[in-house]
């Protein structure tokens, strides 16, 4: 059968009204060019779909079959129209984040200012360990990742917006909480509570230890950061985490970051893709405000420094002017035992991981 969407559409504007004149004035067609098209309708299936009794015409019975199909087809057809047309469109697109499982606790935030800026737009998100959003990245099931490293093995692009420094957490009455400059050999007496293998965390965490040559013992094996910290305000360890994951428990007291050397340990946040990937225009704008602006909502510093395409500003397609960063302030200070803020480790003695 070689019938066309034509056919179809003059068949089902004749049938809507039962009435030549009428459907051609809605086509915009002259009547025998929409008579020519249901006639030619007719002999592909090979069966009348009008049938005239006096002066007006029924639909046969296969024309109501057929009617009923060209609906659904032209339905659909319109439906991709408008799919397709989302992918064009800043107002109506869909994005399709996968951010790492510490990064929920600020990603809701920047989500719901860039949602006020473009309130059509569908976000897809989802929130997964750094071993899935790797695959998810090499199987393009995402537009883009926010993640603590980029992977090796996988061929991206994408940039810095944030500063990510992990802290050492500790139980509130732990002997740390009364001391400064604490020693890294000390933490050899300690058990550690730990993410599960495949946590971008629990990476970098080791290879601190290892880099610094301090034995790490491990404790319970635990999948979730609010896990790990309810464990360590119950005393089954300590733990080392993001500062995003521990602000309410610093603040509330209920947790304590004690003062020592060469923590936190200091790494950035990721925005990626895979490389070469075209970006629909809302992915870029969602990129583009993670960089340029994510790090001053959140009143951080953005400290770009480890991709090349995170040195420079990227222009938003909606402003005219690039943003300039003010170093921020932090939030909450970390206070030690007597209270008085404990100055944050200069980023150069820290380690980069
Ligand atoms: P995680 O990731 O939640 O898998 O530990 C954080 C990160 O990538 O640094």
């Amino acid at each position: 059968m070689n019938i066309t969407l034509k056919q179809l559409l003059a068949f089902t504007t004749v049938s809507r009204h039962l009435s030549f004149t009428k459907a051609a004035a809605e086509l915009n067609l002259t009547q025998p060019a929409v008579s020519m098209q249901v006639k030619q309708l007719e002999e592909q299936i090979g069966q009348a779909l009008f049938e005239q009794m006096g002066k007006k015409i029924y639909l046969t019975e296969a024309g109501r079959e057929v009617r009923n199909y060209a609906r659904t087809i032209l339905q659909q057809v319109e439906d991709l129209d408008a799919h397709l047309s989302s992918f064009k469109d800043l107002e109506r697109g869909t994005l399709r984040i996968s951010v790492a499982t510490t990064a929920h606790y600020f990603a809701p935030k920047l989500l719901s200012i860039f949602y006020k800026r473009y309130p059509g737009v569908n976000v897809k998100l989802d929130v997964s360990n750094r071993e899935q959003l790797i695959s998810q990245l090499e199987n393009n099931e995402v537009d883009m990742v926010i993640m603590g490293r980029p992977p090796v093995e996988t061929e991206i692009e994408g940039g810095v917006f944030m500063e990510n420094p992990l802290v050492l957490i500790a139980p509130k009455d732990h002997i740390f909480g009364r001391e400064r400059s604490i020693q890294l050999k000390r933490l050899e007496q300690e058990v550690f509570l730990v993410r599960e293998e495949g946590s971008g965390t629990r990476k970098a965490m080791e290879l601190f230890f290892k880099q610094h040559g301090i034995r790490m013992t491990t404790g319970m094996e635990v999948s979730s950061d609010e896990a790990i910290k309810q464990s360590v305000q119950a005393g089954l360890g300590l733990g080392i985490m993001s500062r995003d994951a521990v602000q309410n428990e610093m603040q509330l007291g209920h947790l304590i970051v004690p003062d020592i050397l060469h923590f936190p340990i200091m790494r950035q946040w990721h925005v990626l893709h895979r490389k070469g990937k075209r970006l629909s225009p809302i992915a870029l704008a969602f990129k583009t405000f993670l960089l340029n602006e994510a790090s001053a909502i959140l009143n951080r510093e953005p400290h770009f420094d480890s991709m090349s395409q995170a040195n420079t500003p990227v222009q938003d397609p909606h402003q005219t002017q690039f943003r300039t960063y003010e170093p921020a302030k932090p939030q909450t200070a970390i206070t030690g035992p007597d209270g008085k803020p404990i100055p944050p480790v200069p980023l150069k003695k820290s380690l980069k991981i």
